[in-house]
């Protein structure tokens, strides 16, 4: 395991998503890192910035058909269709052994209705205390809803993010790149109660099997992920940072090494999420911590907030 050089890291590290002090800028991004300490053999879960789980709606679901996954040219594409079971299972068997760890903790929650998404919330309330946010996926491209998300309109983007101010804790609003305005969705999430938006999820795509002739993920469509992603979430970081510069960004979409968080950060994001590259190299989280450290070391910056959003300056 590479470990992130000693040099005052804490202080260079710190990093503020409203209301959440993380200690450090490197988080795992949702579905890429299972729902409990299963990234622990490999690192230090404690020197992430969060572990953020698979989504979870209130009660189990079980998902979309296999094949769930695909490589693509440039990363991945996915349509697990948001297998998961459920908030009370996962609070009681998967959440002590992610608190033990020493991690920060932040769930992931969704639902086919407002109501669903309030539920999931509400029994959030009380956790434990390493449970210091909630991501709200609203965009997820494997759902009945084919490809209309909730992050597709204002209305349902707002109402989401009312609805699970019941958990108590900050709220993330997770959004799509699929949409014509994205920082229209992001204000809309803000008005909502969202303390911080999570740019982007997957960009909606399909591989065809030529020799049967159909979709060959079992979900039809699924979520683009990985390399082909990254500087579609580098524009959407940059034009929403530009539309509210207060706002908190954590930047998400093919982050495999520490230019690819730098370049997130440059665009305006305060954190950043790896995911894909966690399935070639379950490493892949300390490698971007290491390598951002590096950078930022080289680069003669003392705190993390000196180069946020400095693409615009
Ligand atoms: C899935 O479980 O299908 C992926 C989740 C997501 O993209 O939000």
């Amino acid at each position: 395991m590479q470990k992130p050089p000693e040099t005052s890291a804490s202080s260079l590290f710190k990093t503020v998503i409203g209301s959440v002090c993380l200690r450090s800028p490197v988080m795992t991004a949702s579905g890429t890192a299972g729902r409990s300490n299963e990234l622990g053999g490999y690192g230090s879960l404690d020197q992430l910035g969060a572990v953020v789980i698979k989504s979870l709606s209130a009660e189990s679901w079980v998902g979309n058909k296999a094949p769930r996954l695909a490589p693509v040219r440039a990363g991945m594409i996915n349509s697990v269709g948001l297998q998961g079971p459920g908030v009370s299972a996962w609070l009681d068997d998967d959440l002590p052994a992610l608190a033990d760890s020493g991690a920060d903790v932040v769930a992931s929650i969704w639902g086919t209705t407002v109501g669903d998404y309030r539920t999931a919330a509400e029994m959030l309330q009380g956790a434990l205390p390493c449970l210091v946010a909630v991501e709200v996926n609203l965009s997820c491209p494997n759902t009945s809803h084919g490809r209309r998300m909730f992050s597709h309109s204002l209305k349902d983007t707002e109402e989401v993010m009312e609805a699970t101010e019941v958990c108590g804790l900050p709220r993330w609003a997770k959004l799509s790149p699929n949409t014509a305005d994205i920082s229209a969705i992001a204000a809309a999430a803000v008005q909502g109660g969202a303390s911080a938006v999570v740019l982007t999820n997957t960009l909606t795509g399909m591989v065809i099997d030529i020799d049967r002739r159909r979709p060959h993920l079992g979900g039809g469509g699924g979520g683009v992920s990985g390399a082909a992603l990254h500087p579609v979430a580098v524009r959407a970081v940059y034009d929403v940072h530009r539309a509210f510069p207060e706002l908190p960004i954590i930047g998400v979409g093919g982050v495999a090494s520490g230019e690819d968080a730098v370049e997130l950060i440059l665009a305006g994001a305060s954190a950043v999420q790896v995911g894909t590259a966690i399935f070639a190299d379950p490493r892949a989280p300390w490698k971007v911590l290491h390598e951002l450290q590096g950078w930022l070391n080289q680069a003669g910056v003392e705190k993390l907030e000196e180069v946020i959003g400095a693409a615009h300056s």
